[in-house]
């Protein structure tokens, strides 16, 4: 399950202390000054801007609320930006009326939740298939497939509640990756699995992403964010910092760096309600027990 570096041409463009014009054809995800304010006060995106071309993963990091879900969920048409523009293949987001978002959201783009949001009655290969099953689509031999992928293939009759939290958060990789999405976004996708599992899901996202499929992955750990081709450092809701294949050395010297500038600012998880499936709005969401970190590095 391991894969390959991807290949290292222009950075994701980005706000920031390295801003980067992006050229050539229309980039797969292209947020443009994004804010998203919530009431009472908060400011959880600060005008974020980043263009990430197709066959890209980039890794966001910063520390608990500095806005890395606030970003995905955006950037995926979960939640309207305050003001600021979201574009995925060059279809602005906020141009769509609900349904033709909705069937966006669930046929170009995967979604990892940090929450993982299975759906507790469904079977693991159902909720696997589920996107396809939404679609009207044939499901069982391609869910079989992305169960395989993340080892799960003995597990698809079983419910959610009866695997682990890290079984569970590989069902919920395996429904991201099912439709081949141009557009996968994962929240701390490896938060709950072991360091071997772990380099295994980074893999499959590494191989959509030389498959051509663009991959915005949040993470804590700077050894996951040594298997994307750029690292997005947020801070209070702004792009504070980036790097180009970064290293796990290099990402943690980061973060330090980030922590002791705002460390008067307590490290606190925010309350999050659950959120909605993208192709399900009713769905419940499934809550399982947040990260370990490890120590495997692909570089
Ligand atoms: N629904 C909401 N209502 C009000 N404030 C919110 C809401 N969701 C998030 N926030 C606030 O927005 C900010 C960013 O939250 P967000 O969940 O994006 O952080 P994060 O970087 O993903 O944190 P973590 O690493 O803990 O998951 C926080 O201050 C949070 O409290
Ligand atoms: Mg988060």
């Amino acid at each position: 399950m391991f894969g390959r570096r991807g290949s290292r041409e222009a950075p994701a463009g980005g706000q920031g202390p390295s801003d980067t014009v992006a050229t050539g054809p229309v980039p797969a995800l292209d947020l443009d000054s994004v804010h998203r304010a919530y009431p009472g006060g908060v400011t959880a995106l600060d005008g974020v801007s980043l263009r990430v071309p197709g066959g890209r993963m980039v890794a966001v990091l910063g520390r608990s609320g500095s806005g890395k879900s606030t970003l995905l969920q955006c950037a995926a048409g979960l939640d309207r930006p305050t003001s600021g523009t979201v574009r995925i293949g060059g279809t602005q987001l906020a141009g769509l009326g609900e349904a033709p978002l909705t069937r966006l959201r669930r046929d170009r783009v995967g979604f990892v939740f940090q929450s993982l949001n299975l759906v507790p009655s469904l079977s693991v290969l159902e909720n696997a298939a589920l996107p396809l099953l939404l679609a009207g689509r044939g499901a069982g031999d391609r869910a079989r497939a992305a169960l395989a992928a993340v080892g799960l293939a003995d597990r698809a009759e079983d419910r959610p509640a009866q695997l682990s939290g890290g079984q569970q958060q590989r069902v919920a990789v395996a429904r991201a990756l099912v439709t081949e999405p141009d557009v996968v976004f994962a929240d701390e996708p490896t938060g709950a699995l072991d360091p071997v599992t772990a380099a295994g899901v980074l893999a499959l996202l590494r191989r959509a992403a030389d498959d051509g499929r663009t991959v915005v992955m949040v993470t804590h750990d700077p050894v996951a964010a040594a298997w994307a081709d750029e690292a997005v450092f947020l801070d209070a809701g702004r792009v504070a910092a980036r790097e180009v294949a970064p290293r796990s050395e290099d990402v943690r010297a980061q973060l330090h760096e980030l922590g002791r500038r705002s460390h008067e600012a307590p490290d606190v998880r925010p309350h999050r309600p659950p959120t909605p499936l993208p192709y399900e709005p009713d769905a419940r969401a499934c809550r399982h027990p947040a990260a370990s970190p490890y120590e495997r590095s692909p570089r």
